[in-house]
């Protein structure tokens, strides 16, 4: 069954907006999480990031004690985060590039470029019983590299693919380069995961023409949409106590 590990990056950057640098404040990402999983997300994933924008270390550290699925790590490969990861140990990390000005995770690691250190991550990571995947670009060149880490899993880049989702011509060729790039991956022994900029509508599509995925991270989406769905009883809540 294709598994969904839900992202609550986002749940912290609320709360950082309001409470960064006081140890607590809503809405609090731990809490998020159990809710993910009793809706029956298969996993949960966080990015410590570097600049620790959103996620903070007291999260991945409460995360670990108190979810009862699969903990995906997101974070980049620097000596201080592979450190928190193997005193932490995550079920799995994700590899990601990380560039201060971005948003969010905007493109691929370039593992071909950097193989040597992400061999020695994945190694240290693999000893400690840690499973490794690389968030890589649906492109032939990065997926065979993966390949040579000796990592467990990658996780395809869908950026480009819900960014064109509307341009139908671009999107059946993103499509094509994540089919293929999935099918290379599987041949090659690695599990395929997917993520970046899913939502409900470009998921489906995804799922009739890539091979092989075994497990989809979404966050940004079902956060957002948490919103909307969410806010009747936060309004109807509040009005109750003011009555
Ligand atoms: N997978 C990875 C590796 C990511 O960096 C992100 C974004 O933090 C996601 C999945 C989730 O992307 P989104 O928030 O667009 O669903």
């Amino acid at each position: 069954m294709l598994k969904l590990g839900v992202n609550i990056d986002h749940v912290a950057t609320v709360r950082e907006a309001r409470y960064r640098g006081r140890g607590a404040g809503e809405p609090c990402p731990v809490a998020a999480a159990l809710v993910c999983e009793a809706a029956g997300a298969h996993g949960i994933t966080a990015h410590l990031r570097e600049d620790r924008r959103h996620i903070q270390d007291r999260d991945v550290v409460a995360l670990r004690k108190k979810i009862s699925t699969r903990l995906n790590l997101e974070m980049a490969n620097s000596e201080e985060i592979i450190r928190i990861a193997l005193k932490l140990k995550p079920d799995i990390v994700c590899l990601v590039p990380e560039r201060r000005q971005e948003v969010t995770t905007e493109g691929g690691l370039d593992v071909a470029g950097q193989l040597a250190a992400l061999k020695r991550t994945v190694r240290r990571m693999n000893d400690a019983g840690i499973e490794v995947s690389l968030f890589i670009a649906p492109d032939p060149i990065q997926v065979a590299a993966a390949a040579m880490t000796g990592s467990q899993s990658i996780e395809l880049h869908t950026g480009a693919y819900a960014e064109c989702f509307g341009k139908a011509r671009e999107r059946k060729a993103e499509l094509k380069r994540l089919a293929a790039a999935a099918a290379q991956a599987h041949e090659l022994g690695l599990q395929v995961n997917a993520g970046h900029g899913l939502t409900v509508a470009n998921v489906p599509p995804l799922l009739a023409v890539v091979p092989h995925l075994v497990e989809l991270n979404i966050g940004h989406s079902i956060i957002s949409r948490s919103i909307t769905v969410g806010l009747t009883k936060a309004v109807k809540e509040m009005l109750e106590v003011m009555r």
